[in-house]
């Protein structure tokens, strides 16, 4: 660019990417007339040294100390925060509109607001309404601070005065700051209101939640211009039919990824479920065909989820293949692999494939599981009930191993399996009491040992 000439930048409505060249059409995120001029902030100029020098010490004497959490009474949520809330730390809650971001926030709030200052802004609803919820689910509500309020600039100034140790921003798209002219919900209000709201927050050693609204293709508007300011981010999600929520940490600065907390709404609000396994079985007393009972392994413990399948005869022009929480292209592969390495054909039928409970499984260890609920049900032969099935699938038919092979097959023990199907590798050397294990390596075999069962 050369010199002299004013920079003129664009910004994407929709993912918030910045452009020196306008387009028609994201060349980030592909959404149409997305594109708008912007200006670029006064802080994007450099001005030089300024004077001042920056203390550099040897990482080795760094001082810090053990980031004490607080619980926030539910310890599935401690759970996918990492073990409890850090301090000073901004937390994004996304999710869908009604899923129960709001009650999970105010029942903690009120909780913790027994032994420490919690304010809890909110721009969506008043704070008749939010007293009215607390009083309902009879939640300790003498000390909780309330303020409706969408302004940044004077959530900052209250906040300043009241001192909180805890703060709800109820939510970040219903917020704006004088900066910027565009309407809230635009992605530089949502981007300057976060970045503001965080490095106050990070300067009065606040713990913010921030809660956010997911897009219809399931992204937090603006998600990426967000994520790296903040440090944790978690989604909550769950079928609207289905009162199961499953809360899932996508970033954590304070702990691992991918840790799931399970609650279920009831009328007396989000109850967490300590042990999920049983709520995603489904299991009838009689076995019946296209169930099979696979571990999943999510975050740091295994979890026993039953897979769905029913196959019918396709009367389109071409089959259907329908897929609710699991990838429908993965479905697809499989199916090729059924065909090609065990002779079965499916093209003629339709295959829908099921997640009970509303998970999403984003693991290749439910392969051979969602594999097998497919040939019972195009076979119309039950599996039998104490039976369980992990394994990824290899495009040569191949059963591949999956990690924590052991942990996987305790669980199922405990939950009173009696037999496995399990990749070679997955075998565990010494033997499981009350187990009996069918180790293979080929798909054909599982197949084959389903017949026979
Ligand atoms: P809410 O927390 O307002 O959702 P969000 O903030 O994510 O938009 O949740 C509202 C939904 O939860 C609403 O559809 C009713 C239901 N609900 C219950 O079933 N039981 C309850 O005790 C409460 C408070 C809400
Ligand atoms: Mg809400």
């Amino acid at each position: 660019m050369k010199e002299g000439k004013a920079k003129t930048l664009f910004a994407c409505d929709s993912c918030g990417s910045i452009f020196r060249k306008w387009s028609g059409q994201c060349p980030e995120c592909h959404e149409w007339n997305t594109l708008r001029e912007q200006q670029p902030p006064p802080s994007a100029t450099y001005h030089g040294f300024s004077g001042e020098i920056s203390q550099i010490q040897p990482i080795s004497q760094v001082t810090f100390s053990n980031t004490p959490r607080i619980n926030t009474g539910l310890s599935e949520f401690d759970r996918v925060l990492g073990g409890g809330l850090v301090r000073g730390s901004v937390v994004l809650l996304g999710g869908d509109p009604g899923v129960g971001k709001s009650t999970c926030l105010l029942q903690v709030c009120c909780q913790l607001s027994e032994e420490m200052k919690v304010l809890y802004v909110t721009g969506e609803e008043s704070p008749q309404q939010i007293a009215m919820r607390a009083r309902r689910l009879r939640l300790p509500d003498k000390h909780l601070l309330l303020m409706a309020e969408t302004k940044v600039e004077n959530i900052c100034a209250t906040a300043l005065q009241v001192q909180p140790q805890i703060m709800v921003i109820d939510s970040i798209q219903t917020m704006h700051t004088e900066m910027f002219s565009s309407a809230p919900g635009s992605v530089p209000q949502v981007r300057e209101s976060a970045a503001l709201l965080t490095h106050f927050a990070k300067q009065h050693n606040i713990a913010v939640f921030l809660v956010g609204h997911v897009t219809k293709s399931g992204d937090l508007a603006g998600p990426r211009v967000l994520e790296h300011i903040i440090d944790v981010v978690c989604y909550f999600e769950g079928n609207s039919d289905s009162r199961f929520r499953v809360m899932r940490s996508v970033k954590n600065r304070f702990g691992a990824v991918n840790e799931l907390g399970v609650f279920a709404m009831t009328e007396s609000g989000l109850k967490e479920i300590r042990n999920p396994s049983a709520i995603f079985l489904s299991r009838l007393a009689d076995p019946v065909p296209g169930s099979a009972v696979m571990v999943i392994w999510e975050g740091s413990r295994p979890l026993l989820v039953e897979a769905q399948a029913l196959v019918d005869e396709s009367h389109g022009e071409s089959p259907r293949r329908i897929t609710v929480g699991i990838e429908l292209n993965r479905l697809i592969m499989l199916l090729a692999v059924l065909h090609r390495h065990c002779g079965i054909v499916t093209y003629t039928h339709d295959v829908f494939a099921n997640v009970v409970g509303g998970v999403k499984i984003n693991e290749t260890a439910a392969d051979l599981a969602i594999i097998l609920a497919i040939t019972s049900s195009l076979h119309d032969h039950p599996l039998p009930n104490d039976l369980i099935i992990f394994g990824e699938i290899g495009l040569a038919g191949e059963i591949r191993p999956v990690p924590n092979g052991r942990e996987r097959l305790k669980e199922a023990v405990k939950h009173g399996f009696r037999r496995a199907i399990v990749p070679k590798a997955n075998c565990p050397r010494e033997k499981i009491p009350g187990l009996s294990i069918f180790a293979i390596e080929k798909l054909k075999d599982a197949v084959a040992i389903i017949n026979d069962l």
